[in-house]
């Protein structure tokens, strides 16, 4: 999966692509990240890429040229059905993860990365869709754009190891995930239960199940209204409903 960025700022991705498992799958060729600086699209000879607000009031505006010409030269390089325009904006639909799979469904996406102070309004009519990553402020979308390229690409398979950890995981159910330990069985008088330690695979399915629901219905009960609950899943939550 190839993700164009369209930024004022290509260093600020450097470092964060080069680690991990989006690192790693980069350098295996499995996801590509290509950046794209906005200024070299401007015309002028100072590399004018934003303007002052018509109609006064403070900060500066980027300009609709120079980004919708990067945006056109980029997209002479990609087929349009398999590639998806998307502008980072808390004006933006909220990411979840239904929506990163819905993106992870494209050959190529292209991320342009909006601006705290503003972008020039005509500048949207050039892009598919707008994503927010939550409702807080950032001073760009370059972290936003990080967001969308890690969230999107670990759903690209070959990119994170074991399928099965992309399997259980939160969301991936619309549940949250459940506790999980590691040795040692006992640290600081806090013990892992006794389930984990018993070797009983189903007893140890039907633990994880229960703590999932229980974690859901405690932090994020919201969640549990679009899981896909099974008959066995319902009378737990209800066994953890009347005990509470
Ligand atoms: N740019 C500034 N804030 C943002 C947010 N919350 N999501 C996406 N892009 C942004």
């Amino acid at each position: 999966m190839i993700f164009h960025v369209l930024t004022l700022f290509p260093d600020f991705f450097s470092s964060p692509l080069k680690q991990s498992i989006i690192g790693r799958a980069i350098e295996r060729g499995i996801l590509k990240v290509a950046l794209h600086n906005i200024r070299d699209y401007a015309k002028d000879k100072h590399r004018t890429v934003d303007d002052t607000p018509y109609g006064g009031g403070a900060g500066m505006v980027l300009k609709v040229e120079p980004v919708v010409d990067c945006l056109e030269a980029v997209r002479k390089k990609t087929t349009k059905e398999r590639t998806l325009t998307i502008l980072t904006t808390p004006q933006g639909v909220t990411l979840r993860q239904p929506l990163v799979e819905r993106l992870s469904g494209y050959e190529e996406l292209i991320i342009l990365c909006g601006r705290y102070e503003g972008i020039d309004e005509r500048i949207r009519a050039f892009v598919d869709m707008e994503v927010s990553i939550g409702d807080y402020i950032l001073t760009g979308g370059e972290i936003a754009a990080l967001v969308i390229i890690d969230s999107v690409g670990r759903l690209v398979p070959g990119v994170v190891g074991e399928a099965d950890s992309l399997k259980t995981e939160s969301f991936s159910e619309g549940l949250l995930e459940y506790p999980q330990y590691t040795r040692p069985p006992e640290f600081r008088g806090m013990k892992v239960p006794e389930v984990l330690l018993s070797g009983h695979h189903e007893q140890i399915r039907k633990w994880r199940r229960k703590e999932s629901l229980k974690r859901t219905l405690e932090r994020r009960p919201d969640l549990l209204e679009r899981a896909e609950l099974t008959e066995e899943d319902r009378k737990l939550i209800k066994e953890l409903t009347e005990k509470g």
